[in-house]
């Protein structure tokens, strides 16, 4: 890349060529042969656009809510671990871009910064917990605790890892933390992933998980969790419409399409292309959002007219951070901004309500029919 960055992957071309290796590698990878994590991206090209003319789009608004929380854009940033790895100031900088946009940010249980250093670096950032469930309950507990006494505004617990999911560069690296740095929301340090213990020949991360991580967590641990808290509570990993319509009997509050970045299942659709079928699954009973493979403003659309209520973005973030820490997480989003703001103006589009299902087709659909 020379000159400033004009397009999302230009960003990961700059954290490819800075960052080691193992923790490109780290943040990069999908699980075994990568088939979802190239789907994800791809699948949104089968997806066109139907742009509607004439529509006086001189001025645009595009905030919206997410969780009864206001946002400037439907663009949020969702958990990736150890963001320091990708610059000093990680998840702080983080909070402090969001903060800066008026969009949201889901803090990973695995941070580098712990939940209240968070919160004290971006005060009036809307922030929420993303929560594994660990084999201990009273840790778990007390990070959902720690987080409703930090202003944060929902958890989003994910439901997509039982076991860490395969991932073949984490595995050749035996990945693990630098030594300099800790998963900051936890003391012991058999839970911080501290790096210098012997992980034998595998992602360290992977063998963290199966160690810490609860296996066994199945539905009515989601009804523990109702219990324990009155914050909201979104379902993250779910990609059938029989488990949206089971979260939502639950009382949950949202539920995040996600294939996890395509990092665990390999194999599991696109989720531009079952997010139809969850949207029509819990008829509007909860609000639902979309993970995996936005790189650009158009994505946001598209995602948008199938019905999400907002995306979240993973990897861009971390390359933005890469870049130039806060400064650089703001720019990815801002990019973003724009390029939803012009996708929406050249759709007829003036404001978030009316983006509509009529915008958007399945074009491989349409071809088998003709
Ligand atoms: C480096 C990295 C770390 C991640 N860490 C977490 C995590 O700690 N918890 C979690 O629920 N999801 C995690 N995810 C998944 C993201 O929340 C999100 O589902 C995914 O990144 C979205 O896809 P995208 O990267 O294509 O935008 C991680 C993803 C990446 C790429």
């Amino acid at each position: 890349m020379s000159g400033k960055p004009v397009c999302i992957s230009d960003f990961e071309d700059y954290a490819k060529k800075f960052l080691p290796k193992s923790v490109y590698d780290y943040y990069r990878s999908g699980a075994d042969d990568e088939e979802t994590l190239a789907d994800n991206v791809a699948a949104f090209s089968r997806w066109k656009l139907y742009p509607r003319v004439l529509r006086d789009v001189s001025v645009m608004d595009l905030s919206t809510s997410v969780l009864g929380q206001k946002i400037s854009m439907p663009i949020c940033v969702g958990a990736t671990a150890m963001q320091r790895m990708a610059h000093p100031d990680g998840e702080m900088a983080t909070a402090k871009a969001c903060q800066a946009m008026g969009t949201g940010m889901m803090l990973s249980s695995w941070a580098t910064s712990s939940i209240e250093e968070v919160a004290e670096a971006a005060p009036d950032s809307l922030r929420w917990l993303q929560l594994y469930v660990y084999k201990d309950r009273e840790v778990t507990k007390s990070l959902v605790k720690r987080a409703e006494r930090a202003g944060y505004k929902g958890i989003f617990v994910t439901v997509d890892t039982p076991f860490l999911g395969r991932r073949i560069d984490d595995v050749r690296n035996k990945f693990q933390l630098p030594p300099h740095l800790r998963l900051k929301n936890f003391t012991s340090n058999n839970l911080a992933f501290s790096s210098g213990k012997d992980f034998g020949e595998n992602s360290g991360l992977a063998v963290y998980v199966a160690e810490a991580i609860d296996s066994s967590v199945k539905w009515e641990d989601i009804k523990w969790l109702r219990g324990l808290t009155s914050l909201p509570i979104v379902m993250k990993g779910i990609l059938r419409a029989d488990d949206a319509k089971e979260a939502v009997k639950l009382g949950v509050n949202g539920i995040l399409v996600s294939n996890h970045g395509a990092r665990q299942l390999d194999g599991v659709p696109a989720t531009i292309d079952v997010l139809p079928e969850i949207v029509e699954a819990v008829e509007g009973k909860v609000e639902v959002f979309l993970d995996g493979g936005v790189r650009k403003g158009t994505d946001v659309l598209k995602a948008l007219a199938l019905g999400a209520k907002a995306v979240f973005i993973g990897r861009p973030l971390v390359w933005g951070l890469v870049y130039q820490g806060e400064e650089g997480a703001k720019e990815v989003l801002q990019m973003l901004k724009e390029e939803f703001r012009l996708a929406m103006a050249l759709t007829g589009c003036r404001s978030i309500e009316e983006i509509s299902r009529t915008l958007i087709r399945r074009h491989d659909v349409l071809l088998s029919k003709i």
